[in-house]
Formats: structure tokens, C-alpha cells, sequence
């Protein structure tokens, strides 16, 4: 036989592989990776309002609520046994300014749902995103001075979001911005106010990806976005650059990383898992959920199926956890089992 491969295969030949796959039973036996509730972290958009609900228009299925509803939608994530939820607010217009200053007004919605969610006892882990454009003018992570993002002077300001966070309640802080420096300063003005305890979750890897779509109408930032993000976040053609910032960001205190979109980047988390030992998260973001919605919706595919593939893959990849908007549906899926 040609030595077609890196390693000595002879073993293999004439080996009837088909063996291990006769049966289901058997299948269940030799699966390589589990699949369970307390892999998935539930998104959650949240509004001004009481018992309001709007739905997303971009995003089948998915609609913002008011935070006496996000508490319920805590409830419903605990029970199905989900350990966590991601808080997003669409801030109002008139809160919104160039300095991005409610992102640490201790009364803005991501305060206000933190705290109505701990108040109600929900057993469930709250993670907050710390990144300017759910709360400036601009739709950009950072601060805006003549076209360029201020990197300095927006840590600054996810500093003080990250101390209002972590006074509110917050479990887990995610830094979604990709400044430079911004994890050792988060953790750095953690443990200067006692919060040791609190984790961070750096969105390390995150590239400037045309699947944010549906998010950003979402939280209220796609229409103000002029032009794109690619001046912090990564360049998709790069592997090299992302272990870089993920290497950069364990040295900097982050207790766990993430990577983000998920589906098409399975070779960085892959890449992340094999040369780091921390935690790994990836994003199922919000076009990669349409898109799987709309090909199930029209028939053209098995859309459940479909989802349960995606999250599976996620795992053998390496993930540790997936963030993704299909996590109830999904959880319940596999709880009915
Ligand atoms: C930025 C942020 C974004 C997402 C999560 N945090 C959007 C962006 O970087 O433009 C996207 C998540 C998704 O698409 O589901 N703070």
C-alpha cells in the first residue's frame, strides 16, 4: 500500500470499521464527546419596559424583553439545567452619547436586570459583556475621535463598566472590545474593590466578521455603525494573530477565553484548546443562528437536527461551553431524551 500517511497505518487494512457503527446502541457506547444543558450559555437581549417583548426581526424566534421578563427567562434557562446567562441591553437613544457613559450608570438595564435576577434567587450564573456600543452613539466597541478608536482612554471607561457590573451582581465579566490591556486593567480594578472572586471571560478571539448582522439590530448599534471594526477586532484570513490575543490575555488575568463566531473559526478553538490549558468558550452568534433557522424554515434543511449537529461539533472541537441562542431549545431537546 502507498504510504499515503504521515503515521503507519497497516494496521487498518482490510479492517471492517463499519463494525462500530452497526447499531445504536453501540454508537451510544463509543461516542467521543457529551453533549449536555450545562454546555450552553442563553444570550439574552434585554429592553426598557415592563412585560414588553419585541421580536428581532433578523432573528427567527428570538425577541428582546424587559427585565421583569428576563426573570423569567432566568427561571425557565435554570430549570432546563442552562448554568448561565449573557446579559445585552438595547439602550435607548437618549441614553446614548459619544462618551458612552451608560455603560456604567448604575441604573442602566444591564444593572437593573442584574439585579432583578439575583433578587428572584434564580440559580444562574450572569455574565456581562463589557463593550461601548450597546451604550454610545457610535455603534463602535471603543471611544470615537476623528474616525480613529481610542484604545487608552476606552479602557478607561470599560473599567469603570466593569466595577459598576461587578457591584450589580455580576458572576463572570466578558470584555467584548479587543482594546489592548483591557483584561489586566478590568482585573486589576477588581481586586482593588474586593471582587478577587469575580472571573473574566475574555472574548480573546474575536474577528471582524460579517456574522454579527442580526445582533447588532438586536441591541440597537447596526444603524449607527459607519464603516466596519476591523481596526480592533481580527482579521479572518489569521490563526497566528488570535493565539497571540489569547496568549496575551491569560497573561492578563482572563480565566477563560473565547472565540468568536464559532462555526466557521472550529480550527481556532481547536488551535486555542491544543496550545492553551484554560477554559474555552465559542460564540454561536447571531447570523449563524439565522442562517440555520431560515435553511430549517425553508424546508431545506432538518433545521432540530441541524442545531444539535452545530453544537455538537462545538464540543468535539474542544469547547469547554457554547454561547448560542438555540441553548433553551436545545437543552429542552436534550432533557426530553
Ligand atoms: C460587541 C458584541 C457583538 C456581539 C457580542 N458582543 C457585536 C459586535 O462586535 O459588533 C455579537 C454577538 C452576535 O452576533 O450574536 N459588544
Amino acid at each position: 500500500m502507498p504510504n499515503w500517511k504521515k503515521h503507519d497505518m497497516s494496521f487498518l487494512d482490510g479492517r471492517r470499521q463499519r463494525r462500530l457503527r452497526r447499531t445504536g446502541w453501540m454508537r451510544d457506547m463509543l461516542r467521543e464527546t457529551v453533549l449536555t444543558p450545562a454546555d450552553f450559555v442563553l444570550p439574552i437581549f434585554v429592553e426598557d419596559g415592563v412585560n414588553t417583548r419585541t421580536l428581532i426581526r433578523t432573528m427567527p424566534g428570538v425577541e428582546r424583553v424587559s427585565v421583569d421578563l428576563a426573570v423569567e427567562v432566568a427561571k425557565a434557562a435554570a430549570a432546563e439545567g442552562i448554568p448561565a446567562l449573557a446579559i445585552f441591553p438595547n439602550t435607548q437613544d437618549e441614553r446614548r452619547n459619544e462618551n458612552g457613559s451608560e455603560a456604567h450608570n448604575p441604573d442602566n438595564l444591564t444593572a437593573r436586570t442584574l439585579n432583578a435576577i439575583k433578587d428572584a434567587g434564580v440559580p444562574i450564573g450572569l455574565i456581562t459583556d463589557v463593550a461601548l456600543d450597546e451604550y454610545s452613539s457610535d455603534g463602535q466597541d471603543g471611544l470615537v475621535r476623528d474616525g480613529e478608536i481610542l484604545n487608552d482612554e476606552t479602557v478607561e471607561v470599560m473599567v469603570k463598566a466593569a466595577l459598576m457590573q461587578a457591584r450589580a451582581g455580576a458572576d463572570i465579566i466578558a470584555p467584548s472590545d479587543m482594546m489592548d490591556g483591557r483584561v489586566a486593567a478590568i482585573r486589576a480594578a477588581l481586586d482593588g474593590e474586593g471582587f478577587e472572586q469575580l472571573a473574566i471571560m475574555a472574548y480573546s478571539a474575536k474577528y471582524a466578521s460579517s456574522f454579527y448582522g442580526p445582533f447588532r439590530d438586536a441591541v440597537g448599534s447596526g444603524s449607527r455603525l459607519k464603516g466596519d471594526k476591523r481596526t480592533y477586532q481580527l482579521d479572518f484570513a489569521n490563526t497566528d494573530e488570535a493565539m497571540r490575543e489569547v496568549e496575551q490575555d491569560i497573561a492578563e488575568g482572563a480565566d477563560m477565553v473565547m472565540v468568536k463566531p464559532g462555526m466557521p473559526y472550529l480550527d481556532i478553538v481547536r488551535r486555542v484548546r491544543d496550545e492553551f490549558d484554560v477554559p474555552v468558550f465559542a460564540y454561536q452568534v447571531s447570523g449563524e443562528y439565522t442562517m440555520l433557522k431560515l435553511a430549517g424554515a425553508a424546508g431545506a434543511i432538518n433545521g432540530e437536527a441541524a442545531m444539535m449537529e452545530s453544537l455538537w461539533a462545538f464540543k468535539r472541537a474542544g469547547c469547554d461551553g457554547v454561547l448560542t441562542y438555540f441553548a433553551l431549545e436545545a437543552a429542552r431537546l436534550l432533557n426530553a431524551r
